[in-house]
């Protein structure tokens, strides 16, 4: 199954206004035009619309970094699904360890808000991953499946729609990237997971890596059979490594 790599720039909150025209133009400039390969970024909110604009007429799409599950009501501080499509997004990032964390987001939500963007037409990408002592406690397996089993379902609707990034929480930000075959044995059991939900889900659905990925171990990761792409946060901040990144991709070397 030939999955066309994604390489998605996760800007968290950075960039949020001219800077992040900036940056999106020089992302263009370096890697927008490349064939083979999906580029997705990733800007804050207040920075989605200009960004959709600064993009136009090249191959880059644009995410929204999260959403709420309805589709309008009194929500204070929130964005919808039909929002960020009629911002100009196709694709929104669900469940990220951040919010996760930091905001209390549970498996429960990340559900919810999976099935509101499939079914408003706006691609999730939803991320799992364990943190450093699950990790230290032998239970890596088995905390990713439990994230996963709370939104198989929904992907299984609409196969190969969706997609998801396996995000070590110790990897993230940290410097500390999982090794390829860390990664390879953790995405590995991730598609055996989706495949006793639906064999062709399992081989539709791409599996993004993220935490830490950077120029210089980007092909390494991006060469693992069942790594389809990465999710990238810090070195997508800078235009030049994230098209190192981009050229990175199994299609481009
Ligand atoms: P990082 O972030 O590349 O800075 O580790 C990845 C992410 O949080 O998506």
């Amino acid at each position: 199954m030939n999955r066309t790599p994604i390489i998605a720039g996760n800007w968290k909150m950075y960039k949020g206004g001219a800077a992040g025209v900036e940056l999106a133009r020089d992302v263009v400039r370096a890697c927008g035009d490349l064939a083979g390969v999906t580029v997705v970024l990733s800007p804050p909110f207040t920075a989605l619309a200009a960004v959709v604009h600064a993009v136009a007429g090249s191959r880059v799409e644009v995410a929204g970094q999260n959403l709420h599950p309805k589709a309008e009501g009194a929500f204070t501080g929130e964005v919808s699904a039909p929002m960020l499509l009629d911002a100009g997004c196709k694709w929104v990032i669900i469940g990220h360890s951040e919010r996760r964390q930091l905001f209390g987001e549970t498996d429960q939500g990340v559900r919810e808000k999976t099935a509101a963007a499939m079914a408003a037409g706006l691609r999730p990408i939803v991320c799992v991953g364990e943190t450093l002592a699950e990790r230290e406690a032998g239970r890596t397996l088995e905390v990713v499946s439990r994230q996963l089993d709370a939104f198989v379902s929904v992907l299984a609707e609409r196969p190969g729609f969706g997609t998801i990034a396996y995000e070590p929480v110790w990897a993230i930000g940290t410097g500390k990237v999982a090794g390829p075959e860390q990664a390879q044995e953790v995405h590995q059991a991730l598609r055996q997971r989706l495949s006793s939900t639906d064999a062709k889900l399992a081989h539709v659905t791409h599996i993004l890596y993220g935490g830490s990925v950077k120029p210089d171990n980007a092909s390494g990761l991006l060469s693992c059979p069942d790594v389809d792409g990465a999710l990238v946060g810090g070195a997508s901040l800078d235009a030049g490594s994230f098209a190192k990144i981009v050229e990175a991709s199994p299609s481009r070397v």
